[in-house]
C-alpha cells in the first residue's frame, strides 16, 4: 500500500547564497525523497524561499531595489544551485505568496478564535532616524559583561553573556549608526505554554531522536514562554489582518511556508489538500532540519498547527552541521563553500555520496575532509563500483553486445539482492553512513568475482567466449544491483547507468530479477577520478567574502593550485607549444584585444577523453582521443606532468574545434585542449571542465 509522505527541507533566507550546509541538508532530504519514491511511496518534497524580514527588507533597500525584486533573484539563484546538485523538490516556492498568506491568516484566525493570542506591551529599541524597531542583531554595543566593545544586542561573541539591547553599553543602531532610543508597542503573543501536555505527549509518539528529546526536555524544565509573533512596521512581511501597522514575525510564516509550496504543488497536481493536513490524516508529514532551528519546528510549530485544528508533523528529522576539515566554515578562513563555489569547480555527485558516506540517522557535526573525500570518491565510486562496470563491459561489447542468458553464479546475485530489505532500512532510518558502507562491501564481493574469474585471460582464448560473457554478465548485473541501491545518492550516474543497461533503475525491487539476454548500450565512463588540486581550491576563494579575506583566500588559492589561474584560454598554445619545446604562452590578459568576429572565429567545442596514453619520446606529451559528439580527433596536449593519462578518461574538456591540423613529430595534431597555467614551468597546468550535464560537442561560447 503506498504511503503518502510530504517531506520539506528548510527554507533558505532569501538574501544571501546557499553554502554547503544548505546542501548536506537538501541532499539527506533528497536522498530519503528519493528512496521513497523508488519504493513506489507517493512522497512530495517541497521547499520555498524564506522571504521576510528585516535583514531581506535592509538588504533590498541597501541595493536601491524592492524585497520582491530581492526575493525573485535570489529565489533563481537558489534554485539553480538545487537543480545543480540534483536536488529533486516537486515544488518550489516562497513564503511571500497568497498561498502563505492564505494558510498564515487562516492559522492564526483560528489560533486567535481558540484563545491561544494575548497582546502585550513590549519594550524596545526604537532608530529614531530610520523610522523603524529594532531588532537585537541591529544593535550593537559593549558588552555589559566583559566589555568586549561591538557585541550584538543579544549576546557577546568574546565571553558568550546573553542579555537584552538595553544592557548593551553605547548602544548603537546598525541601520543608521544612531544611538537607538526605548519605545513600548503592543505585540501579539501565542501561548506556548498551554501546549506543553500536548508537546510531552507528541514527544512520548518518538517523533523526535534521542539527543532532541533530551533537548526538549531541558527547554520543559526551564517552562515555556509565550512567543511574540508579531512586528510593527515599517516590516517586510504579511500584515496582521486584525491589526493594521502590525505584521507576522517572519518565524511565524516561515514554517507556514512548508504548507503554502504544498498548496501550491497541491493545486497544480490536483491532490486533496485536506486528506494530508487534517488532524485525523493518515498521510505522513516530516521536516528535515538543522539543530539550530530545532526550537521552532519541535516546540512552536507542533503548537501551532495543533492549535489550529490541524496535523502535527510525524517527525522532525534534525541533522548536525557542517564543518571543512574539522572547523566551522568561516569566511574569513576561505572555507565558507557556496553551493555556485563547488559546482563551478566540481561535478554534484561525488558530494552527495561523501554526504551519505558520513550521515548518520544522530545529530552529530559532519566534516567535509577534503583530502578524504578527494580519496573515498576515487576509492569507492571510481576504484570499486565503476571499476565493475567498465571492466565487464567491454567483454559483452567484444561478443556482440548481449547479455547471457543464464548466470553463472546464481547464489551471489541472490547475496546481492537480498540485501535490498537491509540496505533499505538503512535508507529509511536515515542511516545513510551504514547503507553505503554496506554497498561497497558488496562492491569489494562484485570486484573479487571478476578477480577470480579472470575473464581477461580467459578471452585469450576463443572457444571460452561463452565463459566470458557468463563471467561479464554476472559482474553487470553485480554493478546493476549497486547502482540500483546507491541510485538515490547518485542519480545522474543511475540514469547514465540505465542507458547503459537499457533499463531504468527507479524501482527498488527491480533488483530482484537479473537482467538476462538483453542488449546493452555502448559504456561510457560513468565516473572520474576527483583532481586533488582541484579538491583543494574549494577552500580558496569563496565568492562573498569580504574583500580582504577573498585577497588571502585567492593567495592561497594559487599556492594550492601551484600557478596563475588567468591564463585560461592562452594557456592552450601553451601546452601544444610545450611539446615542442616552446615556453608556455603569455597570460590571456596581457594579450592585444580582439573584437567579438575575431573571438567568433574559434569553434571552441566541448569534448570527451575517450583514451589518453603517454607519447613515448615525450615527458611532456599526452596523445589524446577526443570525442566530439560522433567525431573522434586526435590531440596531443602538452599536459602530462599534471595528469595521468588513465585519470583523464571520460572527462570532458574544452577544445579550440577548427584550429588547422598540425603535423608534429609524433603524429598530426588536430585540435587543442584549453588549459590554465602559470607564468613558468612550476606554474602548475589545469584542464578547463565544464559542469555537470554537459555533453561532448556542445559549444562553448
Ligand atoms: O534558519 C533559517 O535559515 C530559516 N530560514 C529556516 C526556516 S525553516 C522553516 F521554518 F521555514
Ligand atoms: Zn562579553
Amino acid at each position: 500500500m503506498p504511503r503518502k509522505i510530504l517531506v520539506t527541507s528548510a527554507l533558505p533566507y532569501a538574501n544571501g547564497p546557499l553554502h554547503l550546509g544548505h546542501l548536506i541538508e537538501a541532499v539527506q532530504t533528497d536522498i530519503w525523497v528519493r528512496y521513497q519514491k523508488m519504493r513506489g511511496h507517493d512522497c512530495l518534497y517541497v521547499c520555498a524561499e524564506d522571504a521576510h524580514g528585516t535583514p531581506i527588507m535592509i538588504k533590498a533597500k541597501a541595493e536601491g531595489i524592492t524585497p520582491e525584486a530581492l526575493i525573485t533573484r535570489t529565489a533563481a539563484e537558489h534554485l539553480a544551485d538545487y537543480q545543480g546538485f540534483l536536488i529533486g523538490h516537486d515544488h518550489f516556492h516562497s513564503t511571500h505568496t497568497p498561498e502563505t498568506q492564505y494558510f498564515t491568516d487562516l492559522l492564526y484566525a483560528r489560533l486567535r478564535d481558540a484563545g491561544y493570542m494575548t497582546r502585550r506591551s513590549v519594550r524596545q529599541a526604537y532608530d529614531e532616524q530610520a523610522a523603524m524597531f529594532l531588532p537585537d542583531r541591529f544593535v550593537r554595543g559593549t558588552c555589559p559583561r566583559c566589555k568586549a566593545p561591538d557585541q550584538y544586542g543579544d549576546s557577546c561573541e568574546a565571553c558568550g553573556a546573553t542579555y537584552v539591547p538595553a544592557d548593551l553599553i553605547d548602544p548603537v543602531s546598525t541601520v543608521s549608526g544612531t544611538r537607538p532610543v526605548w519605545r513600548d508597542s503592543e505585540h501579539i503573543f501565542f501561548a506556548l505554554g498551554r501546549f506543553e501536555p500536548m508537546l510531552r505527549e507528541w514527544l512520548a509518539s518518538g517523533s523526535l531522536q534521542p539527543a532532541v528529546q533530551a533537548k526538549l526536555a531541558e527547554w520543559f524544565e526551564a517552562g515555556l514562554q509565550d512567543w511574540d509573533i508579531s512586528r510593527d512596521a515599517p516590516y517586510f512581511g504579511f500584515e496582521v489582518p486584525d491589526s493594521p501597522g502590525k505584521y507576522f514575525y517572519v518565524w511565524f510564516d516561515a514554517p507556514i511556508g512548508y504548507l503554502g509550496s504544498f498548496k501550491a504543488l497541491a493545486e497544480r497536481r490536483g491532490l486533496d489538500i485536506d486528506a494530508y493536513l487534517r488532524a485525523d490524516s493518515s498521510a505522513e508529514m516530516y521536516h528535515f532540519i538543522g539543530k539550530d532551528i530545532s526550537y521552532f519546528h519541535t516546540l512552536f510549530w507542533p503548537a501551532v498547527l495543533h492549535g489550529a485544528g490541524l496535523r502535527r508533523p510525524t517527525a522532525v528529522f534534525v541533522h548536525g552541521f557542517l564543518t571543512v576539515d574539522g572547523q566551522k566554515m568561516s569566511k574569513s578562513r576561505g572555507s565558507f563553500i557556496t553551493a555556485r563555489h563547488y559546482l563551478e569547480r566540481l561535478p554534484p555527485e561525488p558530494l552527495r555520496y561523501y554526504f551519505a558516506a558520513k550521515l548518520g540517522p544522530g545529530i552529530d557535526d559532519i566534516d567535509l575532509a577534503l583530502e578524504d573525500f578527494t580519496a573515498r570518491i576515487n576509492s569507492d565510486i571510481v576504484g570499486k563500483l565503476v571499476n565493475i562496470a567498465s571492466r565487464c563491459a567491454g567483454f559483452i561489447e567484444r561478443g556482440g553486445g548481449q547479455l547471457a542468458t543464464d548466470l553463472p553464479d546464481p547464489a551471489l546475485y541472490a547475496e546481492f539482492s537480498a540485501a535490498a530489505e537491509r540496505i533499505g532500512a538503512a535508507f529509511e532510518g536515515r542511516d545513510y553512513s551504514t547503507a553505503i558502507r554496506d554497498i561497497m562491501q558488496l562492491a569489494d564481493k562484485a570486484n573479487q568475482y571478476v578477480d577470480q574469474h579472470k575473464p581477461w585471460a580467459l578471452a585469450k582464448d576463443p572457444a571460452k567466449a561463452d565463459e566470458v560473457r557468463a563471467i561479464a554478465t554476472q559482474g553487470i548485473n553485480l554493478f546493476r544491483v549497486l547502482m540500483t541501491y546507491l541510485a538515490p545518492v547518485l542519480p545522474a550516474m543511475a540514469d547514465a547507468a540505465g542507458r547503459f543497461l537499457g533499463t531504468p533503475l527507479e524501482r527498488w525491487e527491480d533488483v530482484q530479477n537479473p537482467l538476462l539476454g538483453s542488449a546493452l548500450a555502448r559504456y561510457e565512463p560513468l565516473a572520474t577520478r576527483l583532481d586533488p588540486k582541484i579538491v583543494a581550491t574549494l577552500i580558496a576563494a569563496p565568492a562573498d567574502a569580504a574583500p580582504a579575506a577573498k585577497a588571502a583566500a585567492a593567495t592561497t588559492a594559487r599556492r594550492a593550485a601551484g600557478g596563475n589561474v588567468t591564463a585560461a584560454a592562452a594557456s592552450a598554445g601553451g601546452a601544444a607549444k610545450a611539446g615542442a619545446g616552446a615556453p608556455a604562452a603569455t597570460p590571456a590578459a596581457a594579450a592585444a584585444s580582439i573584437g567579438i568576429d575575431d573571438f567568433a572565429r574559434l569553434d571552441l567545442r566541448v569534448a570527451q577523453v575517450v583514451a589518453a596514453t603517454a607519447v613515448e619520446g615525450s615527458d611532456k606529451l599526452l596523445r589524446l582521443t577526443l570525442d566530439l559528439g560522433g567525431e573522434q580527433r586526435n590531440v596531443f596536449s602538452g599536459i602530462r606532468s599534471a595528469y595521468r593519462p588513465e585519470d583523464l578518461v571520460g572527462r570532458h574538456v574544452v577544445m579550440i574545434a577548427n584550429l588547422a591540423p598540425r603535423k608534429m613529430r609524433f603524429g598530426i595534431s588536430e585540435g587543442m585542449v584549453l588549459c590554465a597555467s602559470g607564468k613558468d614551468d612550476t606554474g602548475g597546468l589545469f584542464l578547463l571542465s565544464a559542469d555537470a550535464g554537459v555533453r561532448p560537442g556542445m559549444k562553448v561560447s
